[in-house]
């Protein structure tokens, strides 16, 4: 059974790009196949896992394709579809800054269906793949909702820092408009806490907030602010293949193993 799962925090910076990475290298080099969708325009995942060079084509002519299905085809997908160097398991469907534009023809076009183009692709994709990991752009766009239309759950990554949980409220009622319209099956997987450092008093303070919001469904896994994290996108490389004894590497595989036992136990994988 495969699984799409959104990382979604319409705050930037909290750690999404970093996570989607990380957890899906993870799950590839634990050998489940592994599709990352990167959804915001910045590209950064992409870059991120190793697509570098500007493509003809990606995640925004695709989305257009999905417009209309007869120009939709697994063939076609698959020309857009990079595969990440050493990680034999995992591939990417990178974006590019003219996702921003697609953003705007989305807005044009108040059809339902202008929030179920993703959904129209991974629809097409999903026998392919046990995993595709989705990042999200820093807002509750039309990329976004497509992102949330299109997904199975939510994993939320939250920054322990001050305001952690500005916005995640809206986030949240953004999630149950969702649940209560175009995807009724919608999960949240839970709240990922990020770049946690357990000397300063306030990333404890957001532990426990976090804690009395999510309950059950925050990780027991915890990411701890790591240097390796921060350097590897430079180098176009998921910090496995970075340093692969880094504190953070060792924390994505964690978090990978909780989230693959986590499932298991709900029986949805
Ligand atoms: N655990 C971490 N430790 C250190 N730096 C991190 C960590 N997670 C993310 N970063 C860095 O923080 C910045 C924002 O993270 P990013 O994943 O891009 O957030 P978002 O996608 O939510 O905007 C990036 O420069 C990233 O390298
Ligand atoms: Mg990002």
């Amino acid at each position: 059974m495969s699984r799409v799962i959104a990382i979604s925090n319409q705050k930037g910076g909290v750690g999404k790009t970093t996570t989607a990475v990380n957890l899906a290298a993870s799950l590839g080099a634990m050998e489940h196949k592994v599709l990352l969708i990167d959804m915001d325009p910045q590209a950064n995942s992409s870059m991120g896992s190793g697509v570098t060079e500007m493509q003809d084509e990606d995640i925004t002519e695709v989305m257009r394709w999905a417009a209309d299905p007869s120009t939709l085809s697994l063939e076609r997908v698959r020309g857009v579809i990079h595969d990440v160097e050493n990680i034999p398991f995992f591939q990417v469907l990178p974006s590019s800054t003219s996702l921003a534009e697609l953003e705007v023809e989305l807005t044009i076009d108040t059809r339902a269906e202008s929030r179920l183009r993703l959904r129209h692709l991974i629809d097409l994709l999903r026998n392919e793949y046990e995993f595709i990991v989705i990042d999200s752009p820093p807002s509750l766009s039309l990329l976004t909702i497509n992102v949330l239309c299109a997904a199975d759950s939510v994993i939320i990554p939250i920054q322990c820092e001050f305001y952690a949980m500005q916005g995640v409220a809206d986030l949240l009622n953004t999630i149950i408009r969702v649940q209560n319209g175009l995807n009724p099956a919608l999960e949240i997987d839970g709240a990922l806490l990020t770049m946690y450092d357990s000397r300063l008093s306030h990333s404890r303070q957001v532990m426990e907030e976090v804690q009395r919001e999510f309950g059950e469904r925050l990780f027991r896994t915890v990411i701890p602010r790591n240097v390796k994290l921060s350097e590897a996108p430079s180098f176009a490389k998921p910090v496995l293949l970075y340093d692969v004894k880094s504190k953070g590497s060792r924390c994505y595989m964690e978090l990978a193993q909780e989230l693959l036992a986590v499932l298991r136990q709900r029986g949805v994988i």
